[in-house]
């Protein structure tokens, strides 16, 4: 069946999200579109783009013509939208006791999306053939901090991850060691942008991070896009 859509877990009244499934022709009226997906995503009519694997645009009256997953997200309603942290979304202190007791960064509910067969090579753009290919439980939720947050270095992930600004403009920073004068890398955040996978496949269910952090320039909302072992 084609263009099958349900809520995603984390929609409320103040943030549309939507997962479609064998997408096409689907109209957009203002959306961050994510192909959550191991194939390409295409956009628009006459001109038809790709969107690669684990990347996103911005629609604003657009379609996608075909994807296998799309999530669509939008900050519908700005103001008080940081009360999401009394509306069900959890500090990550709570979870995390080593976590930093002064750092507002919250956590929505998670969706299981379903599982995803990809080798992680590919999805680290290691290799450009599937050699190896596996299969993945796929994840997604949303994360909230108010402007000017740190939302703490760290260099360890039981699963792949790739995040997607969805509202504000915030940082996905790298350091050479755990401490913020090592950074070396600096990945800008916009309104619609996907960071590219940054950790590496050292083995059969390992792979290292360097050392990273999300840095909330403006008050933001961004995805977390996990694939789980
Ligand atoms: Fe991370």
């Amino acid at each position: 069946m084609k263009n099958q859509t349900r809520d995603l877990a984390f929609a409320d009244d103040f943030i549309s999200a939507q997962l479609v499934e064998n997408v096409s022709d689907f109209d957009v009226e203002d959306a961050v579109v994510v192909n959550i997906s191991p194939s390409a995503m295409v956009t628009g009519t006459e001109h038809p783009a790709i969107v690669p694997a684990w990347k996103s645009t911005w629609l604003k009256g657009g379609r996608i013509k075909s994807a296998e997953r799309a999530a669509l997200i939008k900050v519908k309603q700005p103001t008080n939208l940081g009360g999401c942290v009394f509306r069900g979304w959890d500090w990550l202190g709570n979870r995390i006791r080593s976590f930093p007791r002064d750092t507002p960064l919250y956590i929505s509910a998670q969706d299981e999306i379903g599982t995803v067969t990809v080798d992680p090579y590919v999805f680290t753009n290691e290799r450009n053939v599937a050699q190896e290919p596996q299969t993945f439980t796929l994840k997604l939720n949303l994360w909230w901090s108010p402007g000017d947050t740190d939302c703490f270095i760290h260099n360890e992930h039981p699963f792949l991850e790739v995040h997607t600004q969805i509202h504000g403009t915030g940082r996905m920073q790298k350091f050479k060691e755990r401490d913020q004068v090592t950074l070396y890398e600096d990945v800008i955040m916009p309104i619609g942008y996907s960071h590219d996978p940054f950790c590496r496949v050292t083995g059969q269910n390992k792979w290292t991070y360097p050392w990273h952090r999300y840095y909330a320039d403006t008050d933001s909302v961004w995805l977390a896009v996990e694939l789980h072992p």
